[in-house]
């Protein structure tokens, strides 16, 4: 059992592991940076060449919260720290022409440097730094990742705009690629992680070298679930009915998964096709798994247990202003016929109103009769049929728009 335990503050770093699956512990430990470097460059003899800067910053960022471990032995909701924690410090410097450039100063600088940048390339390095702190264990390890990334040749208009958003300010290198700075990036050379500031699979090889696998860091792995003090555990999103768990779906359902959504049936009037492969189903729930319905603007997918089997699943996608969702429903063949989905769905409908949700929103094709009696069963009226409007696996179909306001709901929410 292993709990990763992320130095870092950056919101990108979070993210990135949590597409792939893991959920760290954030902790994290203030760092003076130039003493850092000033005292590994008086040790080399020179200033450390970028890649050897973030790497010792990134070392620093996980030294750092070692001591607080031990004092502070409990995470920010007051449950206790797993003792099977592997700690990551990461930095992160954009080279150009020779130089290391960290977050700009203020604007004026991060307009300076954008003017040199432009139309140019630079190599944004990631440093990365893993201590063990299991059990009985000592090890630690480090490496930099390096990518070259190639800059649009912006006007000075667009630089000023992008200055203004304030973006550039808060990143090392003055730009994202995952955010407003996307457009302003014309193509890569290496890992795109290293970029966003965590290298994935550098991280794999480094934790490889700790003698541990990715899968065993996947919230809900069978070595993550096992013990109430796992990141998972203490964070995933639980909801009960009475014959019905429904919770995060984690990589321990992918296999299920795979499994309802090969079934012709169920996949005939979905986006995928049948067969849906393992590794479909795998690479699926890294992307959607997350912990709680209410995440505006992404879809989370939330996984339906009954009598701890799998039996199917939720989607639910909150719009970016968190007024209103988007709901789907799946259950494996065997599953359907019981009320289960009705069970489900009412469940998260409300939970949504309860959460302060506008309105509720779900598309069906006008073929699915399951899918729109269920709809209707919840309380959910057709409000719109339109006609041909979607080219479904090789035809156009008719589609109907189901939907539910809060003032609506019969619930008391
Ligand atoms: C859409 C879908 C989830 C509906 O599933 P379902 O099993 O029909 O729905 P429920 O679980 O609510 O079960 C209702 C049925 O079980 C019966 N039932 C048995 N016991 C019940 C109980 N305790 N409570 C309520 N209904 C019960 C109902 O009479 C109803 O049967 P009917 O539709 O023949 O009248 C299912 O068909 C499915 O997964 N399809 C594939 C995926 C898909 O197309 N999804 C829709 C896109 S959003």
């Amino acid at each position: 059992m292993t709990t990763l335990l992320l130095a870092s503050a950056s919101p990108a770093r979070l993210s990135t592991l949590r597409s792939a699956g893991i959920e760290p512990v954030v902790r994290v430990s203030g760092v003076d940076e130039d003493a850092v470097l000033a005292a590994a460059a008086e040790q080399a003899g020179a200033a450390l060449p970028p890649a050897d800067a973030v790497l010792a910053l990134a070392r620093a960022k996980a030294h750092a919260v070692l001591p607080t471990l031990e004092h502070v032995p409990h995470d920010d909701h007051g449950t206790e720290l797993p003792d099977d924690l592997v700690v990551l410090g990461c930095d992160s410097l954009l080279e150009l022409d020779g130089e290391a450039l960290g977050k700009p100063a203020d604007p004026a600088d991060a307009i300076a440097r954008w003017r040199r940048m432009r139309g140019r390339s630079g190599v944004l390095h990631t440093g990365h730094w893993l201590v063990d702190e299991r059990d009985g264990a000592t090890g630690e390890v480090g490496a930099t990742a390096s990518t070259v990334v190639h800059f649009a040749d912006l006007s000075d208009a667009e630089i000023e705009a992008y200055v203004a958003t304030g973006e550039p300010l808060a990143v090392a290198g003055a730009f994202t690629i995952d955010g407003i700075g996307g457009p302003f990036v014309t193509g890569l050379e290496g890992d795109h992680h290293t970029v966003v500031g965590l290298s994935l699979p550098l991280l794999r090889d480094l934790l490889g070298r700790l003698d541990v696998t990715v899968p065993s860091l996947w919230a809900g792995s069978p070595g993550a679930t096992a013990g109430a003090t796992t990141a998972a555990g203490r964070t995933g999103f639980v909801l009960r009915t009475p014959r019905l768990v429904i919770r995060s779906m984690t990589a321990e359902h992918a296999r299920t998964l795979a499994a309802y959504r090969s079934e012709p049936e169920v996949a005939r009037y979905q986006s995928w096709d049948a067969p849906f492969t393992l590794a479909q189903a795998r690479a699926f729930v890294a992307e959607v798994a997350g912990r709680d319905p209410v995440s505006p603007g992404r879809w989370v997918q939330l996984a339906v247990e009954a009598d701890g089997e799998h039996v199917g699943d939720l989607a639910v996608r909150v719009d970016p202003d968190g007024e209103q969702a988007r709901v789907g429903v799946t259950f494996a063949g065997a599953a359907q016929g019981r009320g289960y989905a009705t069970e489900a769905l009412d469940a998260l409908v409300d939970h949504l109103f309860s959460a302060g949700l506008h309105r509720v929103v779900a598309d069906c094709d006008a073929r699915n009769t399951a899918s729109a009696r269920l709809l209707e069963r919840v309380g959910m009226r057709r409000e719109a049929e339109h006609r041909s409007a979607a080219f479904w696996k090789g035809e156009w179909t008719d589609e109907y728009v189901y939907a539910v306001l809060r003032d609506e709901w019969r619930h008391d929410t």
